[in-house]
Formats: structure tokens, C-alpha cells, sequence
């Protein structure tokens, strides 16, 4: 069984609305997928399901992970079995500093609380991997952070988490050259050290030429329209969604 994740005809509703139609995605362990597709395509919406968002209602199909049946399962069971989504718009928690939530999380995942002084040591490793000043662990999570900074914030979840699956929701706008380079540095250590599988939703150049994916997948109006190599996140930036999209 070397497939990670597994959407079988999936079909998904929010509030009375059809918006997946029928998603087959195989992602093989250790591989790098991206996810393209026009605005209101439905590639948050697959990300959030895969999560196990309650918004969102499978309707129809299932989510295999690493071979078993996870379609009913909480967000929560899901988190401990290692899948990761970082949030298109990240969300700001007043009264819990980003420290604190990462070692809530790392306990939430394992099931034991890390000693204040390790978790204090592992945190100051990974933040200067992202150049990131250490001042930040001990602000409120994402309050008041730039666009940047949440998104150094999001990496740094990924490495402390080392999920199996990481899906990234990339913003397509606001993603200045230094978050590009937090994102792709931050991916690259997390397939170095961690070696996991990447779903990651973006139409960004340089976040591209830095991933060397394997497989690029384009959703148009919550079906998969188009499948090909890493070539073809390159080919749909250089030529627009158009020609890729085969109405089905
Ligand atoms: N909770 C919800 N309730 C009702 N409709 C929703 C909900 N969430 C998303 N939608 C609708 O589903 C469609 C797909 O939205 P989604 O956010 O998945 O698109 P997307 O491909 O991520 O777009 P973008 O590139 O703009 O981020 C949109 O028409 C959106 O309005
Ligand atoms: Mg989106």
C-alpha cells in the first residue's frame, strides 16, 4: 500500500449546495502534488474536507488514509493520524500565545505534554530555521501578525506537527518575496526532515519552481478536469486554466 490519501468519487455540500462533484485523488507517500483550478473551483473546500472540517458534508464517495476509511472521522482523529492543513486566511487566537499552541497541538497529537524546557528548545530550532525572531512564540497566535508572519507561523506549525500529509492552501495575492521564500524554505525543510506528502494548493511561480512536484491536478467547477507531471502547473501559468479545462 504505498498510496497516503485517497478521495473515491467524492462529493461534497455546503448549505444545500454541490460544491465537489465527484473528486478522485491518489497521493502516493512521499510525493508533492499541486492543486490548481479557477476561483470557486472548490480546492479550499477538498483541502478542508480531507481535514475533516464539519462544514463541509460528504454527500458521496470516501477518504481512504493509508489504506483505511477515515470519510466519518473527526477533525481531531484525523490530526493524530498526521494530516496538517494550513488555512487559506489563518485565523487569529487572542489569549493563546503561539507556543502555547503548538505545544496544545504537539499534546493534542501524541497524546503526552512535552516538557516546557524541550518544547522551549525544539521551538527555538525550528524558528531559526525560518529566520524567525524568537520574540514570536510568546505573542498571541497570529494576532496582529503580518501577512508574512502568519505565514511564517504556518510553516512553523508544519515543523514542529512533522504531519505524513501536509495540504498548504496558499493565498494567490498578498505573498510578498519574503513569504514566498518562508514557504519554500519551510517546504523544503519539511520534506527533508520529515519526508512527508504535500498537497499544495497554489498558482505562485516561485513557490512552484521551488517544489519539483511530482503531479499537478486542476479542478474546475468540484471535479478534477486535467492530471499531468509537475510540467503542467508550469504549462497552466504560462497558458491560463482555458485550455486545461475540459468541461465534463
Ligand atoms: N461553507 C460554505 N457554504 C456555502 N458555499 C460555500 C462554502 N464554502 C465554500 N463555498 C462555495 O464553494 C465554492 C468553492 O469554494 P472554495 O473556497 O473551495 O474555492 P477555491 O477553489 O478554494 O477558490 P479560491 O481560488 O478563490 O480560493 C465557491 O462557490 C464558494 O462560494
Ligand atoms: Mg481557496
Amino acid at each position: 500500500m504505498s498510496d497516503l490519501l485517497k478521495t473515491e468519487g467524492l462529493t461534497v455540500s455546503a448549505e444545500d449546495k454541490e460544491l465537489l462533484r465527484g473528486v478522485d485523488l491518489t497521493l502516493g507517500k512521499g510525493e508533492t502534488h499541486v492543486l490548481m483550478g479557477p476561483n470557486g473551483a472548490g480546492k479550499s473546500t477538498l483541502g478542508c474536507t480531507v481535514m475533516g472540517s464539519p462544514e463541509y458534508k460528504v454527500t458521496g464517495g470516501r477518504i481512504l488514509f493509508d489504506g483505511e476509511d477515515i470519510t466519518e472521522e473527526s477533525a481531531d482523529k484525523r490530526a493524530k493520524r498526521g494530516i496538517f492543513l494550513s488555512f487559506q486566511d489563518p485565523v487569529e487566537i487572542p489569549g493563546i500565545t503561539l507556543s502555547e499552541f503548538l505545544r496544545n497541538a504537539l499534546e493534542q497529537q501524541t497524546g503526552q505534554r512535552i516538557k516546557l524546557f524541550e518544547h522551549k528548545k525544539n521551538l527555538a530550532a525550528a524558528m531559526s530555521v525560518l529566520g524567525m525572531d524568537e520574540s514570536y512564540a510568546g505573542r498571541d497566535l497570529n494576532v496582529g501578525f503580518s501577512g508574512g508572519e502568519k505565514k511564517k507561523a504556518e510553516i512553523l506549525q508544519l515543523l514542529m506537527l512533522k504531519p505524513r500529509l501536509a495540504i498548504l492552501d496558499e493565498t494567490d495575492s498578498g505573498l510578498d518575496v519574503d513569504a514566498v521564500k518562508v514557504v519554500s524554505k519551510g517546504i523544503e525543510e519539511y520534506k527533508k526532515s520529515v519526508g512527508g506528502t504535500l498537497l499544495i494548493i497554489t498558482h505562485n511561480a516561485k513557490i512552484l519552481e521551488e517544489l519539483n512536484a511530482d503531479k499537478t491536478h486542476i479542478l474546475s467547477n468540484g471535479r478534477i478536469v486535467r492530471e499531468g507531471d509537475g510540467q503542467l502547473a508550469f504549462d497552466v501559468l504560462a497558458d491560463g486554466f482555458e485550455k486545461y479545462i475540459e468541461e465534463v
